[in-house]
């Protein structure tokens, strides 16, 4: 398994990233609605495993409620962002590239994240399996995964060469802020493959991304195929200032899927 186009990506795009996403409030997604929704399910307190953490834009929240953190990416750069962040705060951080985790840590996690669109750079036959084989390695017993997974919708409206200038709903405008994002697929089905570009300041090269659209039947087969079982799936879609989780999910209504799991009994 070699670097994959993945770490180019967000290297090259590791500097602007937080500014990038800055439209993306974590408080109100993770702290608001991912974690009340998880406590709902049975979640207990301790230690969250955050699997392609990027640059930690989802430490904050969990720091702030107590959870003791630990973070994986296969972005170097992405990482460095990171580390700048914490600051002393500790967080362990590692290298390392979902589809093939060992067990990261002495003890097990209580909840392990893989948020914003983490298992949709997963394109391969097979890597999803790889990366929910990873997760239970490193889930406790009574654990939880929680990790979303971008709706046909959202590819329909950011990632084709039809698309044009539209993005992504929760983004503002991004021309107006000095980058150009660029879908770049031609022949989008369900189930495909979409591929976009992102160029513009603060980003030596254009930054390619390439993501597969998994449905949420690939998604619950791939997780009983790896010893996990998906307890829950919802559609997300935001109203300005809110975000929803709702049932049944709707893949152009919604434009995130968000998937919770524990192990397979
Ligand atoms: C859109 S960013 C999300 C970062 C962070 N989770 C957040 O919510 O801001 C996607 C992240 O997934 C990471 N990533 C993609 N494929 C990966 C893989 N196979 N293993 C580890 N990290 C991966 C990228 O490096 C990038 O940091």
């Amino acid at each position: 398994m070699g670097r994959g186009s993945a770490v180019v990506a967000y290297d090259r795009m590791a500097g602007i990233y937080d500014d990038f996403t800055k439209e993306n409030d974590y408080e109100r997604w993770l702290g608001e609605v991912l974690l009340p929704e998880l406590e709902s399910g049975g979640l207990r307190h301790g230690r969250v495993l955050d699997l392609g953490c990027g640059t930690g834009r989802a430490f904050p929240p969990l720091i702030a409620r107590g959870w003791s953190v630990y973070g994986c990416d296969s972005s170097w750069e992405m990482l460095e962002q990171a580390r700048e962040k914490v600051g002393t705060t500790p967080v362990s951080l590692v290298e390392g590239d979902v589809r093939c985790i060992g067990r990261l840590a002495d003890k097990p996690f209580d909840l392990i994240l893989a948020l914003n669109d983490v298992v949709n750079y997963l394109t391969e036959d097979g890597d999803l399996e790889l990366a929910f084989q990873g997760m239970k390695r490193n889930l406790a017993p009574h654990g939880l995964v929680c990790f979303d997974a971008n709706t046909l919708a959202t590819f329909e409206s950011g990632w084709t060469a039809e698309s044009g200038d539209r993005v992504e709903p929760s983004s503002a405008p991004l021309r107006e802020r000095g980058w150009e994002w660029t879908g770049l697929t031609t022949d989008p089905q369900p189930g495909g493959i979409f591929e976009a570009e992102l160029a513009g300041e603060g980003i030596e090269s254009p930054s390619i991304h390439r993501e597969r659209h998994w449905t949420s039947d690939q998604i619950a087969t791939a997780m009983r195929a790896s010893g996990l079982k998906l307890l829950a799936v919802k559609g997300q879609r935001e109203e300005p200032g809110r975000i929803f989780l709702e049932a049944p999910l709707d893949e152009q209504r919604h434009y995130k899927l968000i998937c919770i799991g524990g192990h397979d009994a």
